[in-house]
């Protein structure tokens, strides 16, 4: 078996202002335990005004939490009001950023290009991609689930060399199954997990393949995780609603010990 330690990571969108963050983490802090973190990776990925509160609530309590961004531009800097750079988050010692994430693509206009470049620059900056990919209900229905994902993989991770995608982290995020209480089946995320892999594999060479961390995210719960973290092309869970409240994420991360 690879050595593929779990990544369960919580990606609260734009809920949570900073103090709801703390609260959040030092609760969800207080839930877990060294055998959680001997197990599993666990990370939280707040808005961006909720950063500098949590590496200073982090490092002061020396949790093995681990900060994560959920977007970012890829200019180290310049004229782009509104936008932040990568080394603005490596100073805040962030280690993931969520990139390419659908909400980003559908709703913000992000191409493949600008994805590609942001993978780039994050791992420019020494952190690590979570790399988002996953087909709309439509394209699922229509059979073009695969290709779509495959298209995905092809022009986001262009440019890259193998030892830099051997240490990424790709998330497969069907559209359909964000935020909307429908999962993929445990079957059906291993198909498309396993695909991702195969794909890396075909083009990185077979190391690569089987370093690269792959993550299932659409309506990750309780009472699914582990189901789907019982799949051997699923490490680990990219986590919306239910990462907001530190009970069901605790027990998320717990899947291993239910
Ligand atoms: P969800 O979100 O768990 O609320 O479906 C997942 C995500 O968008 O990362």
């Amino acid at each position: 078996m690879p050595d593929r330690k779990p990544l369960m990571s919580g990606n609260w969108k734009m809920h949570h202002n900073h103090f709801e963050a703390i609260q959040t983490v030092q609760k969800l802090h207080y839930r877990l335990t060294r055998d959680d973190y001997r197990a599993v990776d666990v990370s939280v990925h707040p808005p961006f005004t909720d950063l500098r509160s949590i590496q200073t609530l982090i490092e002061a309590d020396k949790m093995d939490i681990i900060l994560g961004a959920q977007n970012c531009h890829w200019e180290d800097s310049g004229a782009f009001t509104g936008e932040v750079a990568p080394p603005m988050l490596e100073k805040l010692n962030v280690s993931y950023v969520i990139v390419g994430h659908s909400e980003r693509r559908e709703l913000f206009g992000e191409t493949d290009e600008m994805v590609s470049m942001k993978v780039h620059a994050v791992l420019k900056h020494g952190m690590t991609p979570i790399m988002c990919c996953g087909e709309t209900l439509e394209e699922r229905e229509a059979g073009r689930a695969e290709p779509k994902v495959a298209g995905q993989i092809e022009a986001d991770l262009a440019g890259l060399d193998a030892a830099q995608v051997g240490g990424m982290v790709i998330a497969y995020e069907p559209i359909w199954a964000i935020g909307t209480g429908k999962t993929a089946t445990p079957d059906d995320a291993q198909a498309m997990c396993s695909l991702i892999r195969r794909l890396v594999g075909e083009r990185f060479g077979p190391e690569t393949a089987s370093a690269i961390r792959v993550q299932y995210g659409g309506s990750v719960k309780p009472g699914n995780a582990a189901a789907l973290m019982a799949q051997p092309d699923i490490d680990g869970a990219l986590v919306g609603g239910a990462s907001l409240d530190a009970d069901d994420f605790a027990a998320i991360v717990q899947y291993h010990s239910a």
